[in-house]
């Protein structure tokens, strides 16, 4: 082989390697910035087969990066608090503890706030569908997008909607915003499990066991570094959730990052893996339900096609968009990945040992902003759904006959009829009186009383 071939063929490799260099960031379950999912079934997403045309979409998600919530935040105190009062001796990987300050510099306004990284995830998402989708949005008209009534996840809706529309965008885009509180919404809005007085998010059965397994050896690990022994396994269990949040809070990569090694940031994955799938995913009875009157919403949306009509309950007509774009937490989207199908006869995930070659892994499905997106494609005369978890398509394996990995719409549409038969009534799952059922979604019905509009 000739030298210069050489040369490039190793620049090739090298360059290959670092863009898919293991990166910490995208380790951290829920508490990790946004990134694309990688393409674990080699589909070559997002971008459709070659002979087909999305014609209409639905993307669900979840509010992009932010400041920590009150609870988070006074455990960051807490433990400013026992580093700063020890005699700061700490060593090694440890050392920075010695001058470490919590990062919000103004924690009044920014607590439970889209932080300014989220901004630009938002905005990035806004032009980046409106590249993907050229032709399912002319300039300058008018355009909806949807919030469940909480403040980060409104304001994540209005930065999309600037990012999509564009300078125009305040005159042209309406967010419509959901009350899921309301008890005539009962399960009609983005976070159904509001008015599920059942609902139980708990996994600690499970995350307990793995805390005592993975959590005591990396104490042990560090001991060395913390001679006035100040740590707990309970403080190191903060460090990666630090990791990510000081990273996206200040642009920079936070020094808790560097503490733990890479197999124990897998370890500390598995854990959020964990959390998410005994808490509200595939192995947790009830609550994993709970995003299916979403799933309903959107797939008769896909069923029917872009460009029609309805009536609302008090007779206003309403067209949606062929690209619906709705905003809610990282609960619900998880729900929302558990019962498209993409993780049917996933294997369990047990809870005193990682299981290896497992593809339901919370980092790619939760990230801040992390997206569940239904895609209508038309191939030829056929019509499929495909399904994106982050931008990489996700197959369900009972139905992946299609172009791309994607199911014959009629079957897909059958696949959810029948999970919600299954489920049962979501009053009758909940114990809810009030409330009904059967009405039509919030996607559709411009006279849903739960339902207000803000401008972006
Ligand atoms: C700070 O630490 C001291 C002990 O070093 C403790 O007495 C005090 O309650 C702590 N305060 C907070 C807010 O955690
Ligand atoms: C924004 O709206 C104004 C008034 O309708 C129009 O003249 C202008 O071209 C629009 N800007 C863009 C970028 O579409
Ligand atoms: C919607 O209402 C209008 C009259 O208000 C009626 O003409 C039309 O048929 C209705 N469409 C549907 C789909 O119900
Ligand atoms: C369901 O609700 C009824 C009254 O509203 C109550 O008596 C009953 O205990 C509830 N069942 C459960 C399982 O919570």
């Amino acid at each position: 082989m000739k030298s210069h071939h050489l040369v490039a063929l190793l620049a090739f490799f090298s360059s290959t390697v670092s863009s898919e260099e293991w990166n910490v960031l995208q380790h951290l379950g829920a508490n990790g910035q946004w990134f694309p999912g990688p393409d674990i079934y080699n589909l070559h997403g997002p971008a459709p087969p070659s002979n087909c045309i999305v014609e209409q979409a639905a993307y669900i998600v979840r509010h992009g990066s932010r400041y920590p919530d009150p609870g988070a935040y006074s455990q960051w105190l807490s433990l400013h608090n026992k580093t700063s009062s020890a005699s700061r001796s700490f060593t090694g990987p440890l050392s920075f503890l010695n001058t470490w300050e919590p990062v919000l510099t103004y924690p009044a306004d920014d607590i439970a706030q889209v932080s300014v990284t989220g901004y630009q995830e938002l905005t990035t998402l806004g032009a980046t569908l409106r590249l993907r989708y050229p032709r399912l949005y002319a300039p300058n008209t008018k355009f909806t997008v949807w919030a469940n009534k909480y403040q980060r996840v409104i304001d994540s809706a209005r930065l999309f909607a600037h990012g999509y529309a564009g300078p125009n965008a305040s005159a042209v885009v309406e967010v419509k915003v959901v009350d899921a509180d309301k008890p005539s919404a009962l399960a009609n809005s983005l976070a159904p499990s509001n008015l599920c007085q059942l609902y139980v998010d708990d996994s600690s059965a499970e995350t307990d066991v793995w805390d005592n397994v993975y959590l005591p050896p990396i104490l042990k690990r560090l001991r060395r570094y913390d001679p006035a022994s100040v740590l707990t396994t309970d403080d190191l269990s903060l460090f990666p959730y630090l990791c990510g949040f000081e990273t996206q809070i200040t642009g920079t990569r936070s020094p808790f990052c560097a503490v733990f090694t890479k197999q124990e940031i897998e370890k500390y994955e598995y854990r959020q893996d964990l959390r998410y799938w005994y808490g509200n995913g595939p192995e947790s009875g009830l609550a994993g339900t709970m995003m299916l009157p979403v799933l309903k919403a959107v797939t008769e949306l896909l069923e029917d096609g872009p460009g029609v009509s309805y009536n609302g309950t008090k007779g206003t007509e309403f067209t949606p968009n062929p690209l619906v774009v709705a905003f809610t937490h990282d609960g619900q989207i998880n729900q929302l990945a558990s019962v498209v199908g993409v993780f049917d006869g996933h294997p369990t995930l047990p809870a005193g040992k990682m299981l290896d070659g497992r593809w339901y892994v919370s980092s790619r499905i939760t990230p801040m902003r992390g997206t569940v997106a239904l895609e209508r494609m038309v191939c030829g005369k056929e019509r499929y759904v495909r399904i994106l978890l982050n931008d990489a398509v996700y197959t369900v394996p009972s139905c992946k006959s299609g172009p791309g990995g994607s199911c014959p719409l009629e079957r897909y549409v059958k696949l959810v009829d029948k999970r919600i038969e299954a489920a049962g009534s979501f009053s009758k799952r909940c114990n809810a009186t009030e409330g009904e059922e059967s009405g039509k979604s919030f996607f559709v019905d411009a006279d849903a009383e739960w339902v207000s509009v803000v401008k972006p």
